[in-house]
């Protein structure tokens, strides 16, 4: 399927699922149940610096960011709907926003933001190496680039009849479609790529990698049993292999 294909697609499950994610997957958290910033520390002082949210959803991200003392706040999303929620979240924080496909070009200054960052969105790219490509030249010489995506081997892990098994391949390297998205019953489509795709590929773009973090439960669940169960997402799972991987890396 053509990527413009694969773009209308999920941008028409996007602009109907977005409510459902509404300050979901927002720092200062990286993914579900997984470390936070506030535990790992990754980001270098944000104070006055210029960013920009890859895959912005609906603005928390960039709340945060503005609450910690951004200067400039620009996001892009795929989503009209999540660009529009995104504008009355960060209504009092003048913030540039733009509905658009991370792998497309875009009028986005070149060599200009202190940091790019992305939470549990870079994965929907249609386009990896492009995409990093464009991050790249988004970003000032020595500037931070800080993603967050759910880690590839977790969805080949699933927990059924008190066991954990294995299931298709880690190996294979294949978009996705999934009839339904979030209870709606529309087509979207992912890409399954291996770790060291997401790292080759951040080296073939020009990147320098400062950290890989493949995220164990966040301290706040220190206290919260993981007795088995079969959800997707459970404490059980993600004390055995992690849900999330987290990258930091230099221009
Ligand atoms: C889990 S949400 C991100 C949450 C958000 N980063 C936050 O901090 O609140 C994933 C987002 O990726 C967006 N998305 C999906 N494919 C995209 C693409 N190709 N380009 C840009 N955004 C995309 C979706 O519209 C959705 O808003």
């Amino acid at each position: 399927m053509e990527k413009l294909e694969m773009l209308k697609i999920n941008k028409d499950c996007w602009d109907v699922v977005a409510p459902k994610f509404f300050g979901v997957e927002s720092l200062p958290e990286y993914g579900p149940l997984t470390v936070t910033e506030d535990e790992i520390k990754l980001f270098d002082d944000i104070n006055h610096k210029k960013v920009l949210d890859i895959g912005c959803g609906s603005g928390h991200s960039l709340k945060y960011m503005a609450d910690n003392g951004a200067h400039e706040l620009w996001g892009i999303d795929l989503s009209s709907t999540q660009i529009e929620t995104a504008k009355q979240v960060l209504k009092d924080y003048n913030p540039r926003l733009f509905c658009v496909a991370m792998e497309d070009h875009t009028y986005l200054p070149q060599d200009y933001f202190d940091i790019v960052y992305s939470i549990y969105a870079l994965g929907w790219t249609t386009d990896l190496p492009t995409t990093l490509k464009y991050i790249y030249s988004y970003l000032k010489k020595d500037g931070t680039f800080i993603f967050s995506w759910e880690h590839p081997i977790y969805p080949h892990v699933k927990a059924e009849n008190n066991s954990i098994i294995l299931q298709g391949s880690y190996q294979l390297e294949e978009p996705v479609m999934f009839n339904s998205f979030k209870g709606e019953q529309l087509p979207v489509i992912l890409h399954r790529r291996k770790l060291e795709t997401y790292i080759n590929s951040l080296i073939e773009a020009g990147f320098k990698i400062e950290r890989l973090i493949e995220g164990n439960a966040s301290s706040r669940f220190n206290s919260e049993e993981d007795a088995f169960t079969e959800k997707y997402y459970s404490l059980y799972k993600t004390r055995m292999v992690p849900n999330t991987f987290i990258i930091k890396a230099r221009k």
